[in-house]
């Protein structure tokens, strides 16, 4: 019984040290690539504060899907969201971040709130679109 116990606490003990360690892992800096554009450098640490930190990871980060389960809570992006898709895919690359104008979609509508509220987010393509090679 006492040896349960201790196999419990432990058990939680490494539960407890492994949810801020997981946490930490988070780059600080993004360069996501895949557009003849150019790159895009994302500020990953600047975004997890607007977005609330911890509690809202899952902005960007949604829930595993039916169509093609998550390997990780935060698995790379266009490891799902390929240049092209295939059924039962529909969100490719681009998609995944934003619309064919970049007007919408789950960079584009909170940059357009944040807009709307005075502060200066990117605007057009090359705003964002800006890393050579
Ligand atoms: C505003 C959107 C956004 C928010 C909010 C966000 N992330 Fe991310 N995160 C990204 C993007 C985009 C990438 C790059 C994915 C890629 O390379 O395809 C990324 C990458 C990561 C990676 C690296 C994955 C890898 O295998 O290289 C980790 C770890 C991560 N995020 C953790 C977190 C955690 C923890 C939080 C909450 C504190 C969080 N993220 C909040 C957008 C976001
Ligand atoms: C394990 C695969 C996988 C990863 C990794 C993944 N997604 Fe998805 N995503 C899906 C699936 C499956 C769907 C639903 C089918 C579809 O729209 O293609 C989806 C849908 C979406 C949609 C459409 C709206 C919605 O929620 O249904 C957006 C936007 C999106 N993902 C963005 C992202 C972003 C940004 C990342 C990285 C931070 C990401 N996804 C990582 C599999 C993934
Ligand atoms: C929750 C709201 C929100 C989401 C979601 C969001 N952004 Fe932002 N973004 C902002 C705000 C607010 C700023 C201005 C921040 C500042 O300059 O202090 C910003 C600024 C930026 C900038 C300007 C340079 C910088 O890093 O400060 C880039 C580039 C950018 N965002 C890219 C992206 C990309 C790519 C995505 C989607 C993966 C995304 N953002 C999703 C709110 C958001
Ligand atoms: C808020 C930042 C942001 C803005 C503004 C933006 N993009 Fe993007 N876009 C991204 C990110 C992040 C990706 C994913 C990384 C990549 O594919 O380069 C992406 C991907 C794409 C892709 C897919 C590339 C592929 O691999 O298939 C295309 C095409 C694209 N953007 C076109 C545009 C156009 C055209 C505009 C202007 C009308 C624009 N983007 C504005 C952030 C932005």
């Amino acid at each position: 019984m006492k040896k349960a116990m201790i196999a419990v606490a432990v058990i939680l003990g490494i539960a407890l040290v492994a949810g801020p360690a997981a946490a930490q892992t988070a780059p600080s800096k993004v360069v996501l690539k895949g557009s003849p554009m150019g790159g895009v450098n994302f500020d990953h640490a600047k975004h997890t504060k607007l977005a609330g930190g911890d509690a809202k990871c899952d902005t960007c980060h949604h829930a595993s899907k039916p169509e093609k389960p998550l390997k990780s809570k935060t698995q790379k992006c266009q490891e799902c969201h390929t240049k092209a898709v295939a059924a039962p895919m529909k969100t490719n690359t681009r998609g995944a971040f934003h619309d064919a104008m970049a007007k919408k979609g789950l960079c584009a509508d909170c940059h357009t709130k944040a807009a709307a509220a005075g502060t200066k987010v990117p605007a057009k393509c090359a705003d964002c679109h800006n890393v050579k090679g």
